[in-house]
């Protein structure tokens, strides 16, 4: 969802940076952009337009616990980067984000326009004199950070978009196990809310080369009602599912009780014992 601009504007706030210029926020919510400064609290994501007038600092804060991304609709960051500067903190003293001291994922999505992520939940956007002749349209997102790994025999991506994080666990363990070393990095094994977000992480972990990978779907609980343990959704009929031909055992109180993909279900869903040693796939979402 795009909201524009019309989120939370304390002009004030800029007083105490001393940089002065600040327009107070229009009572109809329309934002005194790109006339002046101000403050932004990002909920889910916001798109600015230019031109941008230079004496404008804006200054963005996310969720405490979450960073933010900064794309360009229709353009590559990298463009544009000569029209503005984009603080890692809330002051002009902190780094400038550069595209060469981003995390590089050796399995994001390649080629896909560039996107600088900030370290923390605050920044702040300066403008070059050019930008006053720019109409690009800034996008900034809330975004879950994305490490290279979270333990030994890990790796992690962006794999579906530019918020979210995705780590293969390529250890084998439990249901159990897995689910705590996920939580241990502050993630969950994975939800497959859709075909695109399944495909997404497919694209980048097979199930058809050999290994299989948990996900958070078990029917431990109760047999026969698969729970999404991660989000606790029972799924329920219409909801997506993949499962591989005959698969899940409807055989009452019988002991496949979690629900992986890959090994010998291929591409597909299958249900195994919950003690069983398998991979698994663990995601953060925004
Ligand atoms: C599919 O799931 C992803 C990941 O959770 C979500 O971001 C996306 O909006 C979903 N797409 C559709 C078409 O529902």
């Amino acid at each position: 969802m795009v909201k524009y601009v019309a989120l939370c504007v304390f002009a004030l706030t800029f007083v105490s940076f001393g940089y002065g210029n600040v327009v107070p926020s229009r009572a109809d919510n329309q934002l005194a952009f790109p006339s002046c400064g101000g403050y932004i609290f990002v909920d889910d994501e916001i798109v600015i337009d230019g031109p941008f007038n230079q004496d404008c600092i804006l200054q963005f804060e996310t969720q405490e616990d979450r960073i933010l991304a900064f794309s360009v609709i229709d353009g590559d960051m990298k463009d544009v980067l000569h029209l503005l500067n984009i603080h890692d903190g809330f002051g002009i003293d902190f780094p400038i984000l550069k595209v060469e001291n981003q995390i590089t994922h050796e399995v994001s999505q390649k080629n896909a326009p560039i996107v600088l992520y900030t370290t923390s939940s605050e920044a702040i956007v300066t403008f070059t004199k050019r930008a006053a002749n720019s109409n690009m349209k800034l996008k900034i997102q809330k975004a879950v950070d994305c490490p290279l790994g979270i333990g030994d025999n890990t790796q992690c991506g962006r794999v579906v978009d530019d918020v979210s994080c995705y780590c293969a666990i390529f250890t084998t363990r439990n249901f159990y196990d897995q689910t705590m070393i996920c939580l241990d990095s502050k993630m969950k094994l994975v939800v497959f809310e859709n075909r695109t977000e399944e495909e997404g992480v497919q694209a980048t972990w097979p199930g058809t080369v050999g290994p299989a990978y948990y996900t958070s779907m078990t029917d431990s609980r109760r047999d026969g009602t698969w729970v999404w343990e991660s989000t606790m959704t029972v799924l329920s009929a219409g909801d997506y599912t993949n499962w591989f031909p005959g698969r899940p055992s409807y055989v009452a109180n019988n002991a496949e009780d979690c629900m992986l993909y890959g090994g010998s279900y291929l591409q597909f869903w299958g249900d195994v014992p919950c003690a069983n040693g398998y991979r698994a796939i663990c995601e953060a979402q925004p």
